[in-house]
C-alpha cells in the first residue's frame, strides 16, 4: 500500500516574543498509507491541531521533513503549497466554515474556482458531492436553513469535491449533538470504504475507536499507534 504523507523527526516550535517559545511538536515520525482511516486523539494542547497542519501542508515544520506522495514539501513556496493542499488535500473544520447566506450547491463547487471547469461542470459535480452526503434534497438550502449536521456534510461535501487523495477532520464532531456527531462518523466510516482516505482529530476516545488506527499524541510526541480489527 502506497504511502501518502509521511513525517520524519519533525518539531514544531511557536516564538511568543523575543524569548518564550513553545515546543508544539517534539519529534514526530507518521506515514498515511492510501486507504487508512487514522483517527489522531490527544488531550487539549497535546498537538494535534500543529500536527494536523503538518499533514495537510498548512504549515512547514520547525525541523524534520514532510513528503506528499514522496515529494518533500519543504522547499516549495506558499503558492505551489496553496496547489498541493487544493489537489490532494480535502479539509473539514469543527466549525463548518461555510459561507453564509450562499446556499449548499455553491459552497460546495467553491474549491472548483480554479479548476478549470466551466459552470456546468462545475453543478454537476457539486450536485454528485451533495447526493454523496445525502444532502441531494437540500442543495438550495443556505446554512442558517440547516441544521449543524446537514452543515456539516455541506463541507464534507465541499472537502470531497476535488477527489482528494487525502480527507482531513479536525474535530467534525465538536459543535454537535451526539446523534448529529454519530451520523457524522457513519459518513465518514462510509467514505472511507468507498476508498478514501481519512484522517480524523479528536479528544473523544469513543470517536476515535471507530477508526481503524489510532495514533495517540501528547506533550508534541506520539505516545502509541495501533491498528484496530
Ligand atoms: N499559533 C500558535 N502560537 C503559539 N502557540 C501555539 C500556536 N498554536 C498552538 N500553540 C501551542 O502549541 C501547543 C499545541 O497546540 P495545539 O496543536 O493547538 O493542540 P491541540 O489541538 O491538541 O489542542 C499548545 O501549547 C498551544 O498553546
Ligand atoms: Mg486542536
Amino acid at each position: 500500500m502506497s504511502v501518502l504523507i509521511s513525517l520524519s523527526k519533525v518539531t514544531k516550535t511557536y516564538k511568543l516574543g523575543d524569548d518564550v517559545e513553545v515546543s508544539a511538536l517534539r519529534g514526530v515520525d507518521l506515514n498515511i498509507n492510501e486507504g487508512e482511516f487514522v483517527a489522531i486523539i490527544g488531550p487539549s494542547g497535546s498537538g494535534k491541531s500543529t500536527l494536523m497542519h503538518m499533514i495537510g501542508i498548512l504549515d512547514q515544520p520547525t525541523t524534520g521533513t514532510v513528503e506528499l506522495e514522496g515529494k518533500n514539501i519543504s522547499k516549495l513556496t506558499e503558492e505551489k503549497l496553496a496547489e498541493l493542499r487544493n489537489k490532494h488535500i480535502g479539509f473539514v473544520f469543527q466549525a463548518f466554515n461555510l459561507l453564509p447566506r450562499t446556499s449548499a450547491l455553491e459552497n460546495v463547487e467553491l474549491p472548483l474556482i480554479y479548476s478549470g471547469d466551466s459552470a456546468l461542470v462545475r453543478k454537476q459535480k457539486g450536485e454528485e458531492s451533495l447526493r454523496v452526503v445525502g444532502l441531494g434534497e437540500r442543495m438550495d438550502h443556505t446554512p442558517s436553513q440547516l441544521s449543524g449536521g446537514q452543515q456539516q456534510r455541506v463541507a464534507i461535501a465541499r472537502a470531497l469535491i476535488t477527489k482528494p487523495s487525502l480527507i482531513l477532520a479536525d474535530e467534525p464532531t465538536g459543535n454537535l449533538d451526539s446523534k448529529a456527531g454519530d451520523e457524522i462518523i457513519s459518513l465518514l466510516k462510509d467514505l472511507n470504504k468507498q476508498g478514501n482516505t481519512i484522517v480524523l482529530v479528536t479528544h473523544e476516545r469513543e470517536i476515535a475507536e471507530q477508526a481503524k488506527r489510532i495514533v495517540e499524541i501528547k506533550d508534541g510526541q506520539i505516545i502509541s499507534d495501533k491498528k484496530i480489527k
